[in-house]
C-alpha cells in the first residue's frame, strides 16, 4: 500500500519535473499581438518574439516588407497591395489609393470636389464624409475604413501564415495629427478585418520607440518624417515613461516625388538639347521618370550613376506638313552626380528646416535642448538631408533603423508591451492633444 503511494508520489513528482523541463526547452510562445502602421501610401506589420527580444517585420511570399497602400475592385475579387497595383494601369477608375487622407474626416463639399479632381478614380460627398464610387458589374460607393480593412485584413493573413497562429489582437499607429474622430474610423476600419484594437499609438512616438527611447534617459525627442510627398516635424516630450507630443509642424507639399521632379526636368531639358526635339510621347516620359527615380535611389549610396533610356521622340515634322512627322529612336545617355542631384534639389532640402524651427520655437526649446533626433521616411536616406540636420543640431540624428519601417517597429514594440512579453512595463501613454495644432508649411 505505501509502496503505491510512494510510486505514485514518484509518478506526480516526474511528471511536475518533465513539465518544468518543457516549460525552459519548448519554442517560447507565439506572439499574439501584432503592430500595424496603416501608411498613406505604404503598409508595414511587425511582431515582437518574446524569446529573442527582437521584432520582425513579416514579409509577404516575395520577401516584400511593406505593401502598397491601394485597393482594387474587379467584377468578380477585391484585391488589396501589389496585386491591387499591378492592375491600377487597366483598372484606374476602380483602384483606390490614399485613403487615408480620408478616413473619419469632415470636409467641405468645394474641398472634397477639388480632392476628387487629383485622383484617377471618384471621390463622393456623403453627409461630409468621403467616399469612393466604384464600377464594376454594378456601381457601390465604399468608406476609407473600408478600404483600410481590406489593407489590414491582407496584413492579418500574411502574419497568421507566417506565425501559424490566429491573430485577433492588434496595436496601430495613426499620425499625431489625427484627432478623436481619425482614430475611431481607423479603429473601425481594424474590427471589420476582425482585430481588436489594444492601443493606438502616434506614428512618432513609434519612430521612438523603435530606437528604445522609452527605456533610456532622454527628454526631449525630434521626429523629423520626410516620406513621398509630405513632410512632418514632430516635437516630443518623454516625462516617467511617456511620450507627449509638445508641437508639429509639417509640409504636406513636400517629399521624394519633389525630388526627382527636379531631377526628371532636368533631364527632359538635356533631351530637347542633345536631339533637337521635345519630349512628348507619354511613353518616354515613363521611362525617363523611372529612370529617374532609379537614379536617385542610387545616389544615396553611389557619388554618381549613369542613366540609359531608350527613347522613341516624336518629330512632328513642320506645321505646313504634318505628314512628315516620324518616331526617331535614340538612346539618351547621361551622367547625374550626387552634386548635381543636390544643386537641383537645394531650395527644397532648405526647406525642412521651417518646420524644425517651428517645433523648436512651439515647444519653447532651443536646438541644444533636444536629446536625439529620428528620421523616418525614405527621402531621409538622402545623405545632403541627414548633412543637413546633423549641421543643424551639431549633432548626429539616429539612422540604424530602416527609415521606412521605424514606425511598423515600434508599433510591434508596443504591441509585444500589450501583449504582456516585454519584460519591462514601461508603454507610451498618449493623451489625445486637442489643444495642439499643425503648422503647415506649403
Ligand atoms: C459580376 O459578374 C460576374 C459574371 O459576369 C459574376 O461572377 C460576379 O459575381 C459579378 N460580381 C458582382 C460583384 O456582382
Ligand atoms: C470615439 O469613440 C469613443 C469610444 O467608442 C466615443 O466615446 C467617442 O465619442 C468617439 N469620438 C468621436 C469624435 O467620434
Ligand atoms: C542602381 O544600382 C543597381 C544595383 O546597385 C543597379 O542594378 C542599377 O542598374 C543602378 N541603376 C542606375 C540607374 O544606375
Ligand atoms: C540613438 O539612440 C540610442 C538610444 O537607443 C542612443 O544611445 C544613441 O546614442 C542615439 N544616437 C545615435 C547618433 O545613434
Amino acid at each position: 500500500m505505501s509502496g503505491e503511494i510512494s510510486m505514485i508520489g514518484s509518478v506526480i513528482l516526474a511528471l511536475f519535473l518533465a513539465g518544468y523541463l518543457g516549460q525552459q526547452y519548448l519554442p517560447p510562445p507565439k506572439p499574439k499581438v501584432i503592430g500595424l502602421d496603416l501608411g498613406t501610401t505604404f503598409c508595414s506589420v511587425g511582431v515582437f518574439h518574446p524569446g529573442s527580444g527582437e521584432v520582425e517585420v513579416i514579409a509577404d511570399e516575395e520577401g516584400r516588407k511593406s505593401i502598397p497602400s491601394a485597393v482594387s475592385f474587379t467584377n468578380t475579387a477585391v484585391l488589396a497591395g501589389h496585386e491591387a497595383v499591378d492592375l491600377a494601369d487597366n483598372n484606374p477608375q476602380n483602384t483606390v489609393y490614399d485613403a487615408k487622407r480620408f478616413i473619419g474626416k469632415i470636409f467641405e463639399p468645394e474641398v472634397l470636389e477639388q480632392e476628387s479632381a487629383r485622383y484617377p478614380f471618384k471621390v463622393i460627398n456623403k453627409n461630409g464624409n468621403a467616399e469612393f464610387l466604384i464600377s464594376t458589374n454594378h456601381t457601390f460607393a465604399v468608406s476609407p475604413e473600408f478600404i483600410g480593412s481590406r489593407l489590414l485584413l491582407k496584413m492579418r493573413k500574411m502574419a497568421e501564415r507566417h506565425l501559424g497562429v490566429l491573430i485577433q489582437k492588434a496595436v496601430i499607429s495613426v499620425p499625431a495629427e489625427f484627432d478623436e474622430r481619425q482614430r475611431n474610423y481607423t479603429v473601425k476600419a481594424a474590427n471589420l478585418a476582425g482585430l481588436e484594437i489594444l492601443r493606438v499609438i502616434n506614428e512618432p512616438t513609434a519612430a521612438a520607440m523603435a530606437y528604445g527611447l522609452h527605456k533610456v534617459d532622454v527628454f526631449n525627442v525630434l521626429v523629423v518624417d520626410l516620406g513621398g510627398g509630405t513632410l512632418d516635424v514632430s516635437l516630443l516630450n518623454k516625462q516617467g515613461g511617456m511620450f507627449f507630443t509638445r508641437a508639429m509642424a509639417g509640409n504636406n507639399k513636400l517629399g521624394g516625388q519633389d525630388f526627382s521632379q527636379r531631377l526628371l526636368q532636368y533631364t527632359t531639358e538635356r533631351v530637347r538639347q542633345e536631339f533637337g526635339i521635345p519630349l512628348t510621347l507619354k511613353e518616354d516620359i515613363h521611362r525617363l521618370r523611372q529612370a529617374v527615380e532609379a537614379a536617385k535611389l542610387n545616389l544615396t549610396l553611389q557619388p554618381s550613376v549613369t542613366i540609359r533610356v531608350p527613347l522613341h521622340l516624336h518629330n512632328h515634322g513642320s506645321s505646313e506638313t504634318p505628314e512628315g512627322a516620324t518616331l526617331a529612336p535614340v538612346l539618351f545617355q547621361a551622367v547625374i552626380t550626387r552634386e548635381l542631384f543636390e544643386e537641383l534639389n537645394d531650395d527644397l532640402f532648405q526647406k525642412i528646416l521651417a518646420p524644425v524651427k517651428t517645433v523648436l520655437a512651439e515647444g519653447h526649446l532651443e536646438k541644444e535642448d533636444v536629446d536625439e533626433i529620428v528620421l523616418v521616411g525614405g527621402s531621409t536616406r538622402i545623405p545632403r538631408i541627414r548633412r543637413l540636420i546633423s549641421e543643424y543640431f551639431g549633432k548626429e540624428p539616429n539612422t540604424s533603423v530602416d527609415p521606412d519601417l521605424a514606425v511598423v517597429t515600434g508599433v510591434a514594440i508596443q504591441a509585444g508591451i500589450m501583449g504582456g512579453s516585454w519584460p519591462l512595463q514601461v508603454s507610451a501613454i498618449e493623451i489625445p492633444n486637442k489643444h495642439l495644432h499643425k503648422t503647415n508649411f506649403s
